[in-house]
């Protein structure tokens, strides 16, 4: 049994994995990607981002994406979508211009309207907004804070309810926020504040790119979900890899598995955490060693196809639930 089904039976609704379309012609890639018993649940890592699924204004394309949704579909995989509004991976058309608030605000409407209304019940999930707040708890200055000012969040979500499938459960997702510090605050206040004006929000997704070294602890995660879960909102672990510097040694590698363990174990013993996503599990397709050069291996498969110590801790912590 994979670690999806393993999940299930912990009592999460998945353990799912990002995929991404540069490797799709890899039968050793795809056999693992979507078999249902070891991930029930997919990400597309890029497809559903606005520079791939609105190219041109008004011009969308769905191709990307449905590459890896319509498999994942037929394989009865469960699927997160992402993401709506992001400051990365924007289209030129949409970044080389001035706009007035009013027009930028129809641009995001009518993208939310034709991407939602796309992918209507495909969705468990969709990260309505990715990674708008700085490290120390300000709001990151993007081109929709610097146009629409900080309406622009709950203009997305508002957008979001109205055009979704109704079961579809609108995400806030970010990464350092797996510990109660001042980037996951300005999100509890986030929240609270929608809380309070009736704004939907159902969920915070806290992304864990973590390192070996210094990624949080058991007790750490379990408190950051928990402040979360306080407010009503449920959580996911939307992107987890745990990078490490390279070379790997087994110290690195066992203590890589530590950090995977503890991280899903926080999830399953929350009071809602619905579910662990990894950002691709086969090092060769991770984001990691382009942005960090010199660190690596940071997914659950190595380059030969071999399950790492971090596999079978995880399989441990379902089995032991
Ligand atoms: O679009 C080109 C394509 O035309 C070309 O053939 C290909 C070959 O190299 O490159 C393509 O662009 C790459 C794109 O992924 C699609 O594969 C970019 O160079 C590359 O930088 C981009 O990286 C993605 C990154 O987001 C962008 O910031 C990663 O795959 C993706 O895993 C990563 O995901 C993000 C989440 O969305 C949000 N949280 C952090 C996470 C990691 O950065």
């Amino acid at each position: 049994e994979g670690l999806g089904a393993l999940a299930v039976k912990a009592g999460l609704q998945y353990f799912g994995t990002a995929i991404d379309n540069v490797v799709l012609d890899n039968k050793n890639y795809t056999s693992i990607a979507f078999n249902v018993s070891e991930f029930n649940q997919v990400t597309p890592s890029n497809g559903m981002k606005w520079m791939y699924f609105e190219p041109q204004r008004n011009v969308f394309n769905a191709t990307l994406a449905d590459q890896i949704v319509k498999p994942a579909r037929k394989a009865g995989q469960l699927r997160r979508c992402h993401t709506f509004i992001w400051h990365n991976q924007l289209p030129g058309w949409l970044t080389s211009r001035n706009w007035t608030a009013p027009e930028l605000t129809a641009v995001l409407e009518n993208h939310i309207k034709a991407e939602a209304r796309y992918f209507k019940d495909d969705c468990i999930a969709w990260d309505v907004v990715n990674e708008a707040f700085n490290d120390d708890g300000t709001w990151r200055d993007t081109i929709w804070l610097r146009t629409l000012g900080k309406s622009y969040i709950e203009l997305a979500f508002t957008f979001a309810r109205k055009y979704v499938g109704k079961k579809t459960m609108l995400y806030y997702n970010d990464y350092n926020v797996e510990r109660v510090n001042n980037k996951s605050l300005a999100v509890v206040e986030l929240v609270k504040d929608f809380k309070k004006r009736d704004i939907p929000i159902d969920g915070v997704g806290l992304q864990a790119h973590f390192t070996v070294g210094r990624s949080p602890s058991y007790n750490e995660t379990s408190a950051s979900i928990a402040q979360f879960n306080k407010l009503g909102m449920e959580v996911a672990i939307t992107e987890l890899d745990v990078r490490l510097a390279l070379p790997d040694t087994a110290e690195k590698s066992e203590a890589q598995a530590k950090v995977y363990a503890d991280t899903v174990k926080a999830c399953v013993d929350a009071k809602d955490c619905v579910g662990v996503t990894v950002w691709d599990f086969w090092d060769p397709v991770s984001w990691v060693p382009e942005t960090f050069p010199g660190n690596g291996n940071a997914c659950l498969w190595t380059e030969g196809f071999v399950k790492k110590p971090a596999y079978y801790a995880i399989q441990k912590v379902f089995q032991d639930a």
